[in-house]
């Protein structure tokens, strides 16, 4: 059943007011948070006091039991600095690697964050364009001047939905070894691969020399829909990298919340089963989106292999603004040229069967010839 989200404060219903959009944008989904995180919380809460909170260890605890049982890979948990949010976590790192001037290596299209951070912090972004869901590797090459410093990598990929391969991330270890390279990598969406045949493999796994030079940002906010609590946390595991990015928050960052610990804390040690279900229901509603997206002439999209967001290709139709075309037809979508994706959006389907069945129905309506 779906939950009334109108008038919560939502960022994703809030967008259009007093008009029938259905909103299927922003990475957040129409489900609730697992009952461990909201009991976690409801606890805390009647403790009835709610003052200054520091990050204890268990913070970083809880996550490298999650990353070992879920993903294989042991960290020490003395390498986890928390944050109060990833994009912040992005921006703070963006600091420490390179320096001014120096050329950030992006590939496009991406979350649009990643355009931002090496700009805010007075690095240049080279976009790397995708050759469609791949890596273009000689683009790649071509890319890494002499000023070239970091790779931004977002794996598995916001907003294709590709898990890359233990080969692609080997050859980008390589890529990044042989240039010299520093790697931040936003595993956002580490937890929410659906396709059965792929694995999610945390960069910083590859190998100790790698490890050495990459900052790995991740968060339970996609994973357990809990976005509004911003929390995230900063894998780290060189002393001297860590060090660095503790002082580069100019006094601007605020701790985490403490609700937002309390609820990465319980979704890490008790979340599992209520991920497994939801990957069940995301995976069924991934499929209804893939045959009906490709059943509408001139639109198409690919099987997304993680995330709960589809990528849809309008350049056929000839738009010039697809995802205004969308809201007239009662769908809120994301639009593409921010991720820079020019003729593209992006449909959110983390949510209700019956929610998404009514956004299949206006999205075949908006898009009849
Ligand atoms: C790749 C990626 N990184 C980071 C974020 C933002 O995470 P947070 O809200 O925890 O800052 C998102 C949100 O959609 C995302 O897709």
């Amino acid at each position: 059943m779906a939950i009334d989200r109108r008038n919560t404060g939502s960022e994703k219903w809030e967008r259009w007011p007093g008009r029938d959009v259905l909103p299927m944008w922003v990475a957040d989904m129409d489900v609730a948070a697992p009952a461990c995180v909201l009991d976690a919380l409801r606890a805390r809460l009647d403790h009835g006091i709610l003052g200054y909170t520091r990050t204890m260890p268990s913070f970083g605890e809880a996550l490298a039991g999650w990353l070992r049982r879920r993903h294989g890979w042991s960290i020490d948990p003395g390498w986890v600095v928390s944050a109060p949010g990833m994009v912040v976590a992005m921006d703070q790192t963006a600091r420490i690697l390179g320096e001014p001037g120096s050329d950030g290596l992006v590939l496009t299209p991406i979350y649009p964050p990643f355009l931002r951070a090496p700009t805010h912090a007075g690095r240049r972004c080279v976009r790397v364009p995708l050759a469609g869901p791949e890596i273009d590797w000689d683009a790649l090459e071509r890319a890494a001047g002499p000023a070239a410093k970091v790779l931004w990598l977002c794996s598995p990929h916001n907003p294709t939905g590709r898990v890359w391969t233990r080969d692609e991330l080997e050859r980008l270890a390589a890529f990044v070894l042989r240039h010299g390279l520093q790697v931040v990598s936003d595993e956002a969406w580490m937890d929410l691969v659906l396709e059965p045949d792929c694995r999610h493999i945390p960069f910083a796994s590859l190998s100790p020399e790698i490890a050495a030079r990459t900052i790995t940002v991740v968060a339970p906010s996609k994973t357990f829909n809990i976005p509004g609590l911003s929390c995230a946390a900063v894998i780290i595991p060189d002393a001297a990298l860590r060090s660095a990015y503790g002082k580069a928050d100019l006094g601007l960052v605020p701790w985490p919340n403490l609700f937002g610990l309390i609820a990465a804390e319980a979704a890490w040690a008790r979340g599992d089963a209520w991920l497994d279900a939801l990957l069940s229901r995301l995976r069924a509603n991934r499929d209804a989106v893939h045959a009906v997206v490709n059943g509408v002439p001139g639109l198409a999209s690919r099987l997304p292999q993680a995330t709960y967001l589809t990528w849809i290709d309008c350049t056929a139709r000839g738009w010039p603004d697809p995802a205004a075309t969308f809201e007239r037809g009662g769908l809120g979508l994301s639009d593409g040229r921010p991720f820079d994706g020019e003729g593209f959006v992006r449909l959110n389907y983390g949510c209700p069967e019956e929610t998404l069945a009514e956004g299949l129905r206006r999205l075949t309506t908006a898009a009849a010839p």
